[in-house]
């Protein structure tokens, strides 16, 4: 039976990816209405990831014979100044989340929950990927505002060379 601290701060962050995946698909929506189809479709998938991490905690609480309990999620935002702007507030909300993550792992630590502890290895690991494809975009996205487009283009190109040339 599962520690009713680590059960409780397990089904807060149920409902605090769940937020995320609501924040991200908002974000899809008012790219949607702004005619950049391409940024909807990468926060519709980082949306459908995020429910993705709410499942794996919730069946990983099933699976330790916890009792998962849903919590109201807060209404996002739905729109934003700047590309920029959307893209800073989703790094934000990730670094928010990998403290949250942290919390959540002290909490297993102080009721000596093993498991649990061993479980969140994998969201530490992703938050690592989510604050580091989050903070490329923003930094491009300066850099087109400070440089134009063609630097990201040569980026590109060096990007395409062999290990032989
Ligand atoms: Fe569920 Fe974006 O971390």
């Amino acid at each position: 039976m599962i520690n009713s601290n680590v059960q409780e701060a397990i089904n807060q962050q149920i409902k605090n990816e769940l937020y995320s995946a609501y924040l991200y698909l908002a974000m899809s929506a008012h790219f949607e209405a702004t005619n950049l189809p391409g940024f909807a479709h990468w926060f519709r998938l980082q949306s459908n990831e995020e429910v993705e991490h709410a499942m794996k905690l919730f069946d990983y609480l099933n699976d330790r014979g916890g009792r998962v309990e849903l919590y109201a999620i807060d209404k996002p935002p739905n729109s934003w100044a700047s590309n920029l702007a959307a893209f800073e507030q989703a790094l934000q909300h990730e670094q928010k989340v990998t403290g949250l993550i942290y919390k959540l792992y002290e909490t297993a630590l102080n009721e000596n929950d093993y498991a649990t502890q061993v479980m969140l290895q994998w969201f530490i690991d992703e938050q690592v990927e989510e604050e580091k494809n989050a903070t490329q975009i923003v930094e491009q996205l300066k850099l087109i505002e400070e440089r134009g487009t063609a630097v990201l283009f040569l980026d590109k190109q060096l990007g395409k060379r062999s290990g032989e040339e």
